[in-house]
This record gives C-alpha cells, sequence and structure tokens, in this order.
C-alpha cells in the first residue's frame, strides 16, 4: 500500500507520490546507462531546432524587434538556462524517468502534477501543431519550386487573408475586387496524421536514427550560416544599411519595436528553446546523471543559443527584416545570394523539411506519454493507457493527440498557436523552478547529485523571468491562457481528485498491464 486515503481539500492538493513509488512504476532498473555528455546534448539539440527558428525568428523580427531579434535570443536563452539549472538539480535528485509532470507529483503534489500536465498539452501538443505548422510552409514552398502547387487556399489557416508580395511588400490577392482567405491547412494536417500512424504502429526511432537527422538540420543550419555570411562578409559595405537602425524605434503599439518589441519577441522566439528539458527525461540512461544532466541541458542550450544568434545575424543583414514576415524566412534570405544558388535553397528546404518532421513526432509522442501516465494514475479516463494488443503502443490516446494537434494545425496561424505554446511552457518552467525551493525546504537531507548554483536566486530569478516573459504576449493569449487555466481547475475538482489512484491508495501492482511502450528517440 503506498498512501493512505487522505482527506481535506488542501491536503488532497498536496498530496505526493514518493520517489520509491514513481520508481518502482517507471520500472527505470530496466533501462541502460548508454548515454554519455555528448549523446545528451545532440539528443536536446534533436528536439529544440525547429519551427522557432526556421520560421518563427522571422514573425520576430519583421514585426516585433527588427536586427535586434538577437538581444531577444539572448534573453530567452538566459530564462532558459535558469530553467535548465532547475531541471538538473530535479533529475539529479529524483532519479525517476519522468517528466516535468512526474517532478511536480513528487514535489509539490497531486494538484501541481494535474496543471503541469495541462500545461504540458500546450507545451508538447500545441507546439507540434506549430512545427507542422512551420513544415507545411516549407513543403509547399519547395513544391513550388518544383512547379507543383497546392490549392492557395488549402494552405494556410481558415479566414486568413491569402496575401502576396508585390514590391517587396506583402499585399491580399483579389477575387473580383474581394480579398480571398484561406480554408484550412492540408499538408499541416496530413504530417500530423502520418506521424499519428507511425506513433501507433510504434516506429521506433533509434538513437542513430536520431542522431542522422540532427546531423542534416546542423549541416544545413551550419552551411547557411557560412555560405549567406561569406556574402554578407563580401557585400558589408551595402548590406550594413539592414542594421540601421539596429533597434528600430518603437511604434507605440504595444510590442511593436524599440525595447518593448524586443521583449515581446524573446517571447515568441522562446518557442525555438522548447524542448531542452527533454534532456531531463533522459536521466536514467545517461551515464554519470550528476555530472552528464547540467552538461546535456546546459551544452544543448548554449550550442543552439550560438546558432540561433548567428543566424539572426546574417538573415537580417542579408535581407531587409520587413521581409522575414513569411512561412520559410531561412530560404528569402538564401534567395537574395541570387540565382545561382537556387539549388542551396532547395536544400536548405528539404533539409528544414526533414528536420521538422522529427521535431513533430517527437513533441507528439511527448505528449502521448504525459496523458499515458497521467492516465495509469487514474488523473484521465483508464482508455488512454489502454495499449495495443499488437503494436504495443496507447492507441486511442494518440488517435486523439494526432486529432487535437492536426485540427488546431489545420485551423490556427501560426502565431497564434506558437503563443500559446510559449506561454503554457513558460508556466511549466515557473513551477519547476518553485519545484526546486519547494524539495529544498521539505526534503533538504535527499541527497543531490547536481545543486542550483546561487541558491535561491536562480530558480526564484526563473520564476519571476518567465512570469514576466509571459505578460509580453498580446492580450488576448493571456486571456485564453487564464480560461484555460480555469477550465483545468475545475476539471480537476470534477474529475481528477475522485478518480486519483494514490489518493485511493491504489499503487502500481494493482495497476492494470499497460504493457511496454518505448521512446522513439533515445532508446538504441
Ligand atoms: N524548439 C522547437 C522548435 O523550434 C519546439 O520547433
Amino acid at each position: 500500500m503506498a498512501t493512505q486515503p487522505t482527506t481535506g481539500i488542501l491536503n488532497r492538493m498536496l498530496l505526493r507520490k514518493t520517489v520509491e513509488q514513481v520508481q518502482r512504476e517507471t520500472k527505470t532498473s530496466q533501462l541502460k546507462r548508454t548515454l554519455g555528455p555528448w549523446n545528451l546534448v545532440f539528443l536536446g539539440i534533436g528536439c529544440i531546432i525547429g519551427a522557432g527558428i526556421f520560421v518563427r525568428t522571422g514573425n520576430a523580427a519583421a514585426l516585433h524587434a527588427g536586427p535586434a531579434v538577437l538581444i531577444s535570443f539572448l534573453i530567452a536563452g538566459f530564462v532558459c538556462a535558469l530553467a535548465g539549472l532547475c531541471y538538473a538539480e530535479l533529475s539529479s535528485t529524483l532519479p525517476v524517468s519522468g517528466s516535468a509532470y512526474t517532478y511536480s507529483y513528487t514535489t509539490i503534489g497531486e494538484f501541481a502534477a494535474w496543471i503541469m500536465g495541462a500545461l504540458l498539452l500546450l507545451e508538447y501538443g500545441l507546439a507540434a501543431s506549430v512545427v507542422a505548422v512551420g513544415w507545411a510552409g516549407y513543403v509547399v514552398s519547395l513544391l513550388g519550386d518544383f512547379g507543383l502547387v497546392i490549392p492557395v487556399e488549402l494552405t494556410g489557416p481558415t479566414g486568413h487573408v491569402i496575401k502576396h508580395a508585390v514590391g517587396g511588400e506583402l499585399v491580399p490577392v483579389l477575387v473580383n475586387g474581394a480579398p480571398i482567405t484561406y480554408l484550412f491547412n492540408l499538408p499541416a494536417f496530413l504530417i500530423c496524421m502520418a506521424m499519428t500512424a507511425l506513433l501507433v504502429v510504434g516506429v521506433s526511432e533509434s538513437a542513430k536514427v536520431n542522431n542522422i537527422i540532427v546531423a542534416i538540420k546542423l549541416t544545413v543550419i551550419i552551411a547557411f550560416i557560412v555560405i549567406c555570411g561569406a556574402f554578407v562578409i563580401a557585400h558589408f559595405g551595402t548590406l550594413k544599411a539592414n542594421w540601421s537602425p539596429f533597434i528600430p524605434p518603437a511604434s507605440g503599439d504595444k510590442g511593436e519595436f524599440g525595447w518593448g518589441g524586443i521583449l515581446r519577441a524573446a517571447s515568441i522566439v522562446f518557442f525555438a528553446y522548447i524542448g531542452f528539458e527533454a534532456v531531463s527525461t533522459a536521466g536514467q540512461e545517461a551515464k554519470n546523471p550528476a555530472k552528464d544532466m547540467p552538461i546535456g541541458l546546459l551544452g544543448s542550450l548554449f550550442v543552439c543559443t550560438a546558432i540561433y544568434i548567428l543566424v539572426s545575424i546574417v538573415m537580417t543583414l542579408i535581407v531587409n527584416y520587413k521581409t522575414l514576415d513569411v512561412p520559410d524566412p531561412v530560404a528569402v534570405a538564401v534567395d537574395a545570394l541570387g540565382p545561382q544558388w537556387a539549388w542551396f535553397a532547395k536544400l536548405v528546404k528539404a533539409g528544414a523539411i526533414v528536420g521538422l518532421t522529427s521535431v513533430v513526432l517527437v513533441l507528439m509522442y511527448g505528449q502521448t506519454r504525459i496523458f499515458y501516465t497521467m492516465a495509469r494514475d487514474g488523473l484521465l479516463p483508464r482508455v488512454f493507457a489502454t495499449v495495443h494488443a499488437k503494436f504495443k503502443t496507447p492507441w486511442v490516446n494518440t488517435l486523439l493527440v494526432g486529432l487535437i494537434t492536426g485540427v488546431a494545425a489545420a485551423f490556427f496561424d501560426i502565431n497564434t498557436l506558437g503563443d500559446m505554446t510559449s506561454v503554457g511552457t513558460l508556466a511549466a518552467f515557473a513551477i519547476v523552478c518553485l519545484s526546486v525551493i519547494w524539495l529544498r525546504r521539505t526534503h533538504p537531507e535527499i541527497p543531490r547529485g547536481f545543486r542550483v548554483p546561487v541558491y535561491p536566486i536562480v530558480p526564484a530569478l526563473g520564476i519571476l523571468t518567465c512570469i514576466a516573459l509571459i505578460f509580453t504576449v498580446e492580450t488576448r493569449v493571456l486571456v485564453f491562457f487564464a480560461w484555460y487555466t480555469l477550465a483545468a481547475i475545475i476539471l480537476y475538482f470534477l474529475y481528477g481528485m475522485h478518480n486519483s489512484r494514490l489518493a485511493k491508495g491504489l499503487d502500481e501492482e494493482e495497476a492494470p498491464d499497460m504493457g511496454e511502450y518505448v521512446a522513439p528517440v533515445h532508446t538504441s
């Protein structure tokens, strides 16, 4: 018997799993310790580099920060590093191969875990939609290069006016004198369905395949930096005009240029860092977690920050930032090299497509695993943990995740989806920072392989900076987030609280056999 049934609302909300329970549940002893620090850095980069740099940087520069988007990357990277240190402490203290959901359940308690579950749906589920929309942008662009045109109405968010470039400006496409709008984004929907099918049949993307995809992504990005960077250096005399002014003056509207715009852009490019914390889920597979986890978490963050800054320097010098609010900004920058480099633009698009495909898969997988764990805990209906007899995957759960991500990707625009993801993830990071403080106060005696330096300043600053960035997004996104959180709270009291296995005193021995469900990324 793990826990006695508990009474009292507050006690119920703070009901915690013990480390021993989580360890038994996750049967972590089966995992082999095979990952060294470089594997972890690669694992991190595999999840990190995606639509953030390939797509959202363009919007952040064009509409909010101008060339100063590189300062936004530094700010977002700093906030992630604070959270990364907290993830490193938790993953070396709680020897569980779980996500932030499990950390919350073992530190603050069930209510925080439930809220974390809701936030992770934004961080993983909705992020998968964002990356799917980014994927669609590059696919449409590459197919167009080969003369294959998907009807334009089927390539964008429902109800948004279709625009095309005329003399460097984006203007509405007119039919019979009236602007036309998109119906929905078919390619974005299809990629979500394709990844759902792969996850249902249980594709097990081995560490080797992950390394190959990461290598392709990195090669494309480094080639972009080197080739376009050389062009920028050769033509610096004329191109430096694109950096004048480096910080475009504030327009007067909230978050449009000036320092307000830089902060606003920081919450947009924050999306580009999401995924580094996936490293912490590999705690049980690290050869020397106390040393390797901080290296994996902070190392992948550091490498990506350096890459992002170089890409944004090159991008905003080679073309004017105003031209970057397009679905394929990296390709727009390559086009500036001239027609003789058209092959390179195609290569960049192909590399982006391969890289983004794997990020959609990894994010959707992450979401199914969170639902699966919550269902095992009784916090979601049992059907979410039902494992397919043949494929040994939680297929109903996966179909639902596919449907949610596919529908969101088909009907909504990338900026709205991206902002919702950033807000949810920032809130989740704030809870992770709080968990570090909570655990140090409630369990100072637990041995910690890695301790956050300058405690409690680092976790406290992590909480403050995450909250500060949340408030830079558009008011309508904040309103959505407030309603979403309220709905999650109500659902806890209506459902989660009454069905939790922990509260009923049921432990994992009595749980149904859910079969084995392997990670598609870091399981070789
Ligand atoms: N950081 C990931 C991306 O940019 C989610 O696509």
